[in-house]
């Protein structure tokens, strides 16, 4: 394997430089491969837009936020193209042919591995690394971005204690995450969050009153609440679960699009459910309340150490997977070693906080409330 594309694809994420080096100078320095990047993710692929990935751009990136290659979530088989979807995938495949690439590197979190495996079965070569800051790739340890991510929503709920305490307020924090709430429950133990709410359990708002309560009986008048953007109270999960069965087993197409469409309006209205949250905590307790959405600054700015040191990991072991010819692969992080898992496994899957994972069961040792 010596010509090899790269691209990023999906969210961005800090880290996602640090691995372009990684794989880049581990690959010209050991192996002898050439490297070619594609623009804004799959949309660069099927438009042929490149960068060459040498020591014009590598130097001095290890340190830099986002990534040099730009990204998009678009994807190869559903791209839209004027005001209509189409299927790139053969565009795809000419940009790899044209190029005479030996394989592609697609780095990114969930969607970007099914778009992946997708290209894998249309003929090409692909390996993928993981990245997002909600760290719900399935069969890695951990995803790079993510370290980061939980050390700027820590200090943002660092600096949102002293303000709440002088207050004597609630301060809701909604950090980033729909379906994995990793990044809440990582940020809200290490910044010591009164009450944490994840997408995995479902919550009630009279326990989570009594516990903010409880807390003012015992004299202190603040409370910090995280919310992961994708939390739900017991009946709002409820609902998604009834229209989801709904859609699924829908006898006509027509009732699975009027079940498709109440379930986006759904997800639509519950974009705003924090402010809701909010509002009804300050009515139930009586304590002022106030939210703060921590939102792209989760994404920002330069990668922490941690990250850093995962990426290049990855990102070098990538290279040495690509030296053996392996492909159909994402390379993930298992312990202090990499290991190679199938693209066929990862594609579709989500990686959830498990409800004995140790983190969340030292929050409830120290008396942290998940509302259940
Ligand atoms: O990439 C993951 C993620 O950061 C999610 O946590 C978040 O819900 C989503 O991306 C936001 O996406 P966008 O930047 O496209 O609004």
């Amino acid at each position: 394997m010596k010509q090899i594309g790269v691209l990023t694809s999906g969210g961005d994420c800090p880290g996602l430089n640090a691995a372009i080096r990684g794989v880049c100078r581990a690959g010209q320095e050991i192996h002898g491969m050439h490297f070619i990047g594609f623009r804004d993710g799959f949309r660069g692929l099927v438009h042929d837009r490149t960068l060459p990935l040498d020591s014009r751009v590598l130097p001095g990136i290890l340190t830099d936020g986002g990534t040099i290659l730009g990204t998009s979530r678009d994807k190869p088989h559903r791209m839209p193209i004027g005001n209509r979807l189409r299927d790139m995938t053969d565009a795809a495949l000419e940009t790899y042919a044209r190029h005479q690439l030996d394989a592609l590197i697609c780095i990114g979190g969930g969607g970007t591995q099914k778009n992946a495996w997708h290209l894998q079965q249309a003929g090409l070569r692909i390996v993928t690394l993981p990245k997002t800051i909600d760290n719900d790739v399935a069969y890695t340890d951990v995803c790079f971005g993510f370290d980061t991510a939980m050390s700027i929503v820590t200090e943002a709920i660092d600096r949102l204690h002293s303000t709440a305490m002088s207050h004597g307020r609630i301060i809701v924090v909604e950090v980033m995450g729909h379906r994995a709430g990793w990044l809440a429950l990582g940020g809200g133990v290490a910044g010591g969050a009164d009450v944490i709410l994840l997408p995995e359990i479902p919550y009630r708002i009279d326990l989570v009153t009594e516990a903010i309560r409880q807390r003012a009986r015992a004299g202190k008048t603040f409370s910090i609440v995280v919310v992961a953007e994708g939390a739900m109270s017991v009946s709002q999960a409820q609902t998604v679960e009834e229209l989801a069965t709904a859609k699924e087993t829908a006898e006509t197409q027509a009732r699975k699009r009027k079940a498709s469409a109440r379930l986006e309006a759904f997800h639509e209205q519950h974009l705003r459910h924090t402010v809701d949250l909010t509002r009804r905590l300050e009515d139930l307790t009586g304590l002022e309340s106030k939210l703060t959405v921590l939102g792209h600054l989760q994404r920002g700015g330069t990668p922490t150490a941690a990250d850093r040191v995962l990426a290049t990991r990855l990102g070098t072991a990538c290279a040495e997977v690509l030296s053996r010819r392996e492909h159909g692969v994402m390379v993930a992080a298992h312990g202090e070693s990499t290991a190679t898992v199938p693209l066929a496994e990862v594609a579709g899957k989500k990686k959830f906080v498990p409800l004995d994972h140790p983190w969340l069961t030292s929050a409830r040792h120290v008396g942290t409330c998940f509302g259940d």
